[in-house]
């Protein structure tokens, strides 16, 4: 018989661990912004640019991460970080994981790309959320081509624009990268969306299992931090 592969997009939080499972590269949970959080937010495009990073441990270490969104800004959103840093820690085991909170107004990754990563939590709170693509969309061969223009080099990875979704600011997004085990060549394909010409603004929170870095010497992959 057929086996029927799971929906990569769930709608209760419980059901992110279909990440684990070894056919599954993205797991999105669709949600809309909390509320509070929407409200917290208000007035977010006044704020400077800023990216701060650290393993993360505490709730302490969640604090400092928002700080520089402001008292108001970071009460509301810590029970929210605190909240998805424990589902992530629930997959990743007792291994270290590094978090990120980013304010940006850069189209930071605009190419198609993978992760050298174990896993990687993505929740946007403002802004587009990332790009990411199914596997049956992805011309996997082209990821690692050499390339100069960044419209034609997407095109060949990914020919039918219609199979790309997208995070909406609320959707917690799983990835899974090139290290976990055993998903070698089945690393997510996704991007940053676009949002320099608008002028827009993104609030991003990211939660990161390492992995080892990509060994190919011949690799021009531009390695940057998904978003
Ligand atoms: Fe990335």
């Amino acid at each position: 018989m057929r086996r029927v592969g799971l929906s990569p997009v769930v709608r209760s939080a419980d059901a992110l661990g279909q990440i684990l499972s070894p056919e599954q590269n993205v797991c999105l949970l669709r949600r809309p912004l909390p509320p509070e959080v929407e409200r917290a937010l208000v007035g977010l495009s006044e704020l400077e640019s800023f990216e701060r990073k650290r393993v993360v441990a505490s709730a302490a270490d969640l604090g400092w991460l928002a700080e520089p969104l402001g008292p108001e800004r970071a009460s509301a959103l810590l029970p929210e970080l605190g909240r998805w840093l424990t589902t992530f820690r629930d997959l990743c085991g007792e291994a270290p994981v590094t978090g990120h909170v980013v304010v940006t107004r850069q189209d930071d990754c605009r190419k198609y790309h993978v992760d050298w990563v174990g896993l990687r939590l993505i929740v946007t709170y403002a802004g587009p959320g990332t790009e990411w693509v199914p596997n049956e969309g992805v011309r996997r061969k082209s990821l690692q081509a050499p390339w100069r223009n960044l419209a034609s080099i997407n095109r060949r990875i990914v020919p039918d624009t219609g199979a790309v979704m997208t995070a909406r600011a609320g959707d917690v997004l799983i990835l899974k990268g090139e290290s976990y085990p055993g998903n070698s060549g089945r690393g997510a394909v996704h991007r940053s969306p676009p949002i320099a010409e608008s002028r827009g603004v993104r609030l991003l929170f990211k939660l990161t299992l390492p992995g080892a870095g990509c060994q190919d010497p011949h690799c021009t992959i531009e390695h940057a931090d998904a978003r």
